[in-house]
């Protein structure tokens, strides 16, 4: 499909829906094959739509069985059925009844949207568009009903049957040996937040109370055989709720929450009302299993879910351009959530981290749109880092320019007002406008101009005069359909460090009494006085704004920063500025003097022997260099994937032959005792020892294959045998395949451990890797129709291995290319996610730039691409 003849979506042309629909009575006769629906749907006209307009109802690949308006069957000529639509022509002008039988074939169902099989299992997934799968609906996220599901099924076949809201009966069908359950879901909400789950399920649960005294059943829905493996999603789940409480004053308000973990899933997890859906993947932990990384991701993502409940369901969005306002809000909150729970730095850090490495190259490409983008093609393409990441960097700098406490009355009032409703970014921004009594105007800029801004600063030392002046310029780059870019209001937190490292006193009446200076001009100049000796500024502290900076510090300027700057993110930053401009160099032949290397490892070397006990996941954040693809979006044009990936190992090399002894003496001295614990205390000292492994292999390969080959034996835990293993895959012999062939065999079981397996193996960086995954595709455990599989085979390849992918002869993106088209026609939306890899392209040198184009023409010449590859293609290549 050519995009010009696929339809656009514009926000500009929303209008109201011409229909309501009150009430949903769904009987939902589950069969592997021909599951029965019959809707009965409360319809009325809207009085805010069209007064004479048709009734069209959505679909997707639907079957119509039988159609009555009011009890009474409707002759053919007065509607018209097809796969994509039902439409009724003339239908009454006051309230009336609809009933709906469609038939669907759920094991038939590769895409995983609407209902499909699981693992034997039945589920659904509807957002954003999957329920018009399931029956016709005005499947749009402003139409708010209130639901009444029956589901009816083989009893051996799915003993375990769920809905949305609670629990009210359930029987069995006399002469079958079949039976049902019916629940009542009493908030009105979008078809997308509708679900069912029906299968062979064990759980584990508990009785939370909440604030106001109400219990609540939380139950956590497994493959039986694996409920040890639920408890911390349930941990996490409970602490979660009492967070919400305290922290936003939210609290649930069913008497149920299912969480249910299925194996086949496209995205991360789905806050449906009161029965969430996840893939297993962030649900399923065990010691044995599961890495810290593992555990901190299901804290993130049950929080996420959960806090949806509030900001998602109870306010939800009026159409689907307003998809930041649950995303960006949700993803702030599970954000602030995982800071309490564990290291607000260290957290913070890791959010930057995951922003910088995928949503800056992601604005920086040809699929750059604004966090509320103004048009699409196919909605499931804008589930994106822009909307979620950068969403939630709106809401954090919003709470930064107005302070804690009005920050929570804005939430208040917006949660108060909103509630029941389908909202907007403006309603959002509009209480908090009200509690401030501020213009936010220029603010919401930030939702509709796309780009990541750069911002220069110098700045200059009047010693007679004591002042310190620094002068601030920013610009945003064009973006697709943007080529002229407006200021933005970039809120700066900063602090002056004097060289001696101790804090300046930052006097300027345009800086808040926290600190933060607005910067919403494209040009600006902010004067200190009383500054008595010339200092180091620190800047956008704790990554105050998302942008790009210029910042004319001296490396020994930044050195100072990261030995005493009081803002911990910022100590971060000033060593990863370095080491950024070390490997620029490096990778672009360009001189760096070489005092300035020593300088850095040194400046380590100091900082591990002083400060890695005190906060050890700090520590193992500051020794971990800017990454190959955060080198590549620097350089940002003409790059050399290998060039980088040498300077990356040079410059580890040199930063580990220094800090040897110290990194040697922490690695001894933080050894495991005692048993597993997830908690971040204990996570942080493993992910310090595990750097220090890593960079002690950096410095000297055959120390590296012992240590790695030694703890990969004795570890007790998945975190530390996958570290070891990690280290051993980028060390070539015959150790690496031992070690390999010894996990696959160890794991023969556990899918979601060898998805571990097959990130590893795809990531390693060597001319065989491409021929290692074609024969991991042939590998028992591996499954094209499984998302995590792709993902952890295909997907880590394109996106965690650049020297491979971008092979100067195009063979990675062919290879990349071709999985594309093979998984598009079973499942697009993991299609198109994969291709985005190939979103930074532009930024290649000319050669691979030239077989990355070939690729993805080759792609876009193929006749019967789904909506969402189309789409991605053919905005790569615009
Ligand atoms: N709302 C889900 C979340 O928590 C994401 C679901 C997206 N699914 C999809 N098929 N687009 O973030
Ligand atoms: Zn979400």
């Amino acid at each position: 499909m050519r995009p010009e003849e696929s339809h656009i979506v514009r926000l500009k042309d929303y209008r109201p829906s011409d229909f309501l629909i009150d009430r949903v009575e769904l009987d939902v006769r589950l069969d592997p094959r021909a599951t029965r629906v019959t809707a009965t749907l409360s319809l009325r006209p809207n009085p805010k739509g069209r007064p004479d307009a048709p009734l069209v109802l959505d679909g997707d690949e639907l079957v119509l069985k039988g159609l009555s308006l009011d009890g009474r069957a409707l002759p053919a000529g007065e509607f018209e059925a097809g796969p994509q639509a039902l439409t009724i022509s003339q239908p009454p002008r006051q309230p009336f009844t609809l009933t709906v039988e469609t038939e669907i074939d759920p094991t038939a169902n590769t895409k995983l949207m609407g209902l499909y099989r699981s693992g034997g299992n039945y589920c659904t997934q509807c957002e954003a568009d999957g329920f018009r799968r399931i029956t016709y609906f005005l499947d749009r996220p402003d139409v708010l009903s209130v639901y009444t599901t029956r589901i009816e099924a083989d009893r051996d076949e799915a003993p375990v049957l769920l809905g949305n809201g609670n629990p009210v009966e359930r029987g069995a069908v006399a002469g079958t040996n079949r039976h049902y359950a019916v629940w009542h879901d009493p908030y009105p909400k979008p078809s997308y937040l509708f679900a069912l789950v029906g299968g062979r399920l064990g759980h584990v649960g508990k009785t939370f109370v909440t604030m106001s005294g109400r219990p609540v059943r939380l139950k956590v829905y497994v493959e039986p055989g694996k409920e040890d493996r639920a408890g911390y999603a349930l941990d996490a789940l409970e602490r979660s709720m009492r967070w919400d409480e305290k922290v936003f004053g939210r609290e649930y308000d069913l008497d149920e929450f299912n969480i249910v973990a299925v194996s086949d899933f496209n995205m991360g997890a789905m806050e449906n009302k009161g029965l969430n859906i996840f893939n297993d993947k962030y649900v399923l932990a065990s010691p044995e299993t599961a890495t810290d990384a593992d555990y901190a991701n299901i804290e993130a993502i049950i929080a996420h879910e959960y806090f949806h409940n509030w900001s998602g369901n109870r306010v939800t969005c009026r159409d689907w351009f307003q998809l930041c306002l649950k995303e960006g809000l949700t993803v702030f909150r599970d954000q602030e959530f995982s800071s309490d729970e564990r290291s607000r730095p260290v957290h913070r850090i890791a959010e930057v981290k995951t922003l910088r490495a995928r949503q800056f190259p992601e604005d920086a490409s040809p699929l750059a749109h604004p966090v509320r983008p103004q048009q699409y093609r196919e909605i499931n393409n804008f589930y994106t880092a822009t909307v979620y990441e950068k969403g939630a960097e709106i809401v954090r700098m919003l709470k930064t320019l107005i302070g804690d406490e009005d920050f929570r009355r804005g939430m208040d009032l917006y949660f108060e007002r909103c509630d029941g409703t389908a909202a907007t970014v403006e309603d959002f921004l509009d209480a908090f406008a009200t509690v401030t009594g501020r213009d936010l105007g220029h603010f919401a800029r930030w939702y509709a101009q796309a780009g990541t801004p750069r911002v220069t600063v110098g700045g200059t030392y009047d010693a007679a005069a004591q002042t310190y002046r620094l002068d601030f310029a920013q610009s945003t780059p064009p973006t697709p359909g943007q080529p002229q870019k407006e200021p933005m209001a970039i809120p700066v937190r900063l602090g002056l460090v004097a060289r001696d490292g101790t804090a300046l006193p930052a006097r300027s009446e345009r800086v808040s009494p926290q600190g933060v200076f607005l910067f919403d001009k494209a040009q600006d100049s902010l004067v200190f006085t009383g500054v008595t000796s010339p200092p180091v500024p620190s800047l956008f502290r704790d990554f105050s704004a998302p942008v790009r900076t210029s910042l004319d510090l001296t490396d020994e300027d930044l050195l100072v920063l990261l030995r005493h700057d009081t803002d911990a993110f910022n100590r971060w930053q000033a060593g990863q500025t370095v080491a950024m401009r070390l490997l620029v160099a490096l990778a672009t032949g360009a001189a760096a003097p070489d005092g300035n290397f020593d300088a850095l490892a040194q400046a380590l070397r100091d900082f591990v022997i002083r400060d890695a006990e005190r906060d050890p996941a700090f520590a193992a954040l500051v020794l971990t260099l800017p990454g190959e693809s955060d080198v590549a979006q620097e350089i940002g044009a003409d790059v050399d994937p290998d060039a980088i990936h040498r300077a990356r190992r040079e410059l580890r090399r040199i930063v580990a032959t220094v800090c040897r002894d110290a990194l040697a003496d922490i690695y001894d001295r933080f050894a495991e005792t005692g048993p597993y614990s997830p908690d971040a205390a204990s996570a942080g000292r493993r992910a310090l020892r595990n750097v220090c492994l890593d960079l002690l292999a950096a410095a000297d390969a055959g120390l590296g294959e012992r240590m790695a080959s030694a703890q990969f034996e004795a570890a007790s835990n998945m975190t530390d045998r996958l570290a070891a293993l990690g280290v051993l895959t980028t060390l070539p012999g015959a150790a690496r395949e031992d070690a390999l062939a010894a996990f696959g065999e160890r794991y023969a079981g556990e899918p979601l451990v060898l998805d571990k397996w097959f990130t590893l193996q795809a990531s390693i960086q060597e001319d065989g890797t491409l021929q290692r995954i074609r024969s991991l595709m042939e590998h028992p455990a591996f499954s094209i129709g499984n998302p995590n599989r792709v993902r952890s085979l295909v997907g880590s390849f394109a996106m965690l291995n650049p020297t491979q992918f971008n092979r100067p002869d195009g063979q990675g993106y062919d290879f990349v290319a071709d999985v594309v088209l093979r998984v598009d026609p079973l499942n697009p939306q993991v299609a198109a996610r994969l291709l985005t890899a190939f979103a930074t392209w532009r930024i290649m040198e000319e050669g691979r730039r030239n077989r990355a184009c070939e690729a993805l023409r080759r792609i876009a010449e193929n006749a019967s691409l789904s909506r969402d590859v189309a789409d991605i293609v053919h905005r790569s290549l615009e």
